[in-house]
Formats: structure tokens, C-alpha cells, sequence
């Protein structure tokens, strides 16, 4: 028994800011931020949070899915900006969706976290567990954002995408996902300072620090071999494979993994331009896009790829 993707839902903020917007608040351009990245708007929080944008995105994937809240056995938000550090984002979810038979947490694998609460859902689902589940990945990034450093602040967006999912007898066909600690350092946002009067406050390290190149040669080197792994696994030629939906971080590495796996670059889709760098909610809201297009076909074998701060990656194979 395996794990399939019913319906997909997703949620953006109303505010969009374009690439000249920022330019008139930092020194960029429009120039600079598309050839280097493919971002060219993104949508920033204003009213919205984390769970509001969880909330709709989860209804909308429970309309597509003809599923009911009260089916769902489990909710799992990825997520690094949860509105609270407790309650979850996914138990807010939950009691706002009426799903009372629903247990709800969430997870920290950044950019990873929808793989990651896909291959959870997979665990449960597998193992007899439960049927039903409700997986998200959502961020408000703006938050955690330094907005004096361009260098950063420029890249990312919010927004939240959702997938209910059930047992059946195909959809994931393989996974595997993998973390580096050692290299965390490259990409970290270390949160809070200490509250404690016995402890001297450090620095305030609230916001997200990021050594753009090294992360560019991780994601370039671990995200193909860690699909072809996968494929591998599953003796699915590149060829066979009718979408990689890869987390948006930059097009640049887009196109280098479609290089390197020779798959074709019509089969790696890009929201980049419109949405930039939503991590967690990056894969589940441009496989939303897809689905409300009707670009994906029952039988697809539909490559989903995250990687992100940990460091974290995770790769499934899925028949649509
Ligand atoms: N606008 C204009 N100039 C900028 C800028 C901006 N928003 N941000 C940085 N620059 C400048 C730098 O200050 C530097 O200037 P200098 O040469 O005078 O020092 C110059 O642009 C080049 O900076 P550099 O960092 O070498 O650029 P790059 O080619 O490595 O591109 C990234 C930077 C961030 C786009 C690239 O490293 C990248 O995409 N990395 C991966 C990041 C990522 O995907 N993170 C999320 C993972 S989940």
C-alpha cells in the first residue's frame, strides 16, 4: 500500500511587490534579480499568516480531493515560519477545518518540508497507520527576512500549497530524502534571543543569513544525483518521466539539474517569475498550478524534488 495525491490546493498573499518595486527601497534592479534568479514578482504577507494562507490553500485541496475534513486521520505542515511557536500551524489547520478526528504537527525541514511531510504521510499510510492525511508547506518568509540585505531578501515569497492524500494501491513510487548537518552554517536563521536573565543576550540573529554560492553548489550537485538515486530505484529512465516539479529556488539551478539528467527542459516547469522562493510551500503551490491547468494526466510519473536549509533534500517519484 502506498500513498497518492487526491487533490492539490494552493493560497497566495493579495500583495504582489515586482522586482522594480524593491528597487525603489534597495540598491537592485530588475535586471539583476531576473538573470540571476527567474524571479521577477513575488507576493508578500500583509494581513495574511502562516496558517490563514494553510487554511485556504487546505480547503481549496479538500474541494479538488471531494474529501471532508472529518476524513482526515492526520495533518502535517512543513514549515519554518509558523505563526506560533506553539500551537502549530498545523493545529490551528486543524481547528479551523472542523478536522476533529485529525492529529496535527508540524515539520522543520525548510525548503524540504512538503517532501518531507509527503514521505511522513507515506510512513503512516504504509505501515497501516492511518488512510487519510492532509499534507501543506507554507511560509511567510517575509518575516524572518533581513531587508537590508539584497543579497537575500530579494529571493524569497510567501505563500502556502496543500495535497490531501490517501492510501491506494499506486501513487509514490519511491523517495529518499537526506540531511547535511555539518553544512547548516551555509543557510540559517537562528530565531530568538535569549529571554533568560542568567544568560548575557547575544547579538540579535532573528533573521535568515545565507551564503548564496555555497548553497547554489549544493543544490546543483545533491538535487540530480538524488533524483537519479531515486529513478534508479525505481527503474524509471529520465525519459519516462513526464514532469520534474523542482522546489523554485533559482532558474539557474533549474536548468542545470535538467542538464545533467538530459530529461528535457520542457519538462521542468518554473514559477519562479511570479511566486520566487516560497520554500516549504515552493512544490505543493506550482503542482497546484499544474492541476488547475490539466497538465497532469492520471498515469503521469511526475518527479517532485526539495532541497533547502538543514541542509536538507527530498526527492519522490509519483504516478499522477
Ligand atoms: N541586486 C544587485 N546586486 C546584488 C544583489 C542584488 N539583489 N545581491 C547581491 N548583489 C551583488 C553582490 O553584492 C556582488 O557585488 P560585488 O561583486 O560588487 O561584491 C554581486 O552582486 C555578485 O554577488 P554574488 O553573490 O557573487 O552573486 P551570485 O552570482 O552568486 O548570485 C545568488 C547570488 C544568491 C543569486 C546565487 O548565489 C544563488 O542563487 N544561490 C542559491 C541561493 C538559493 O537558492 N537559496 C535558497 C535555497 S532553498
Amino acid at each position: 500500500m502506498t500513498v497518492r495525491i487526491l487533490g492539490t490546493g494552493s493560497a497566495l498573499p493579495q500583495t504582489t511587490v515586482t522586482n522594480d518595486d524593491l528597487s525603489k527601497i534597495m540598491d537592485t534592479s530588475d535586471e539583476w534579480i531576473r538573470t540571476r534568479t527567474g524571479i521577477g514578482t513575488r507576493h508578500l504577507a500583509k494581513e495574511e499568516t502562516t496558517a490563514s494562507l494553510s487554511v485556504e490553500a487546505a480547503c481549496r485541496a479538500l474541494e479538488n480531493s471531494g474529501v471532508s475534513a472529518q476524513e482526515l486521520d492526520f495533518i502535517i505542515v512543513g514549515t519554518v515560519t509558523g505563526d506560533n511557536i506553539t500551537p502549530s500551524c498545523a493545529c490551528t489547520v486543524q481547528a479551523a477545518l472542523g478536522a476533529d478526528r485529525a492529529a496535527a504537527f508540524d515539520i522543520n525541514a525548510a525548503c524540504s518540508g512538503f517532501l518531507f511531510a509527503l514521505h511522513t504521510a507515506y510512513a503512516y499510510i504504509h505501515a497501516g497507520i492511518y488512510r487519510t492525511g492532509l499534507i501543506i508547506g507554507a511560509e511567510v518568509l517575509s518575516r524572518i527576512m533581513d531587508w537590508t540585505d539584497r543579497s537575500t531578501c530579494v529571493l524569497f515569497g510567501d505563500g502556502a500549497g496543500a495535497a490531501v492524500v490517501r492510501a491506494d494501491e499506486t501513487g509514490l513510487l519511491g523517495f529518499e530524502q537526506g540531511s547535511d548537518g555539518e553544512k547548516g552554517v551555509v543557510l540559517s536563521c537562528p530565531g530568538r534571543p535569549n529571554n533568560n536573565p542568567l544568560v548575557s543576550n547575544p547579538t540579535d540573529l532573528r533573521f535568515v543569513h545565507m551564503d548564496g554560492q555555497e548553497v547554489y553548489k549544493f543544490a546543483v550537485t545533491t538535487v540530480p544525483a538524488s533524483i537519479a538515486r531515486v529513478l534508479e530505484k525505481t527503474k524509471t529512465a529520465p525519459q519516462d518521466v513526464r514532469w520534474f516539479v523542482l522546489h523554485q529556488a533559482n532558474v539557474r539551478i533549474i536548468h542545470s539539474v535538467e542538464k545533467r539528467l538530459k530529461a528535457g527542459e520542457e519538462k521542468f516547469p518554473v514559477n519562479l517569475d511570479h511566486c520566487a522562493n516560497t520554500s516549504a510551500a515552493s512544490v505543493p503551490i506550482l503542482l497546484d498550478e499544474m492541476n488547475q491547468k490539466g497538465m497532469l494526466s492520471r498515469g503521469d510519473k511526475i518527479v517532485l524534488s526539495g532541497f533547502g536549509a538543514g541542509l536538507t533534500w527530498g526527492t519522490a517519484l509519483l504516478e499522477w
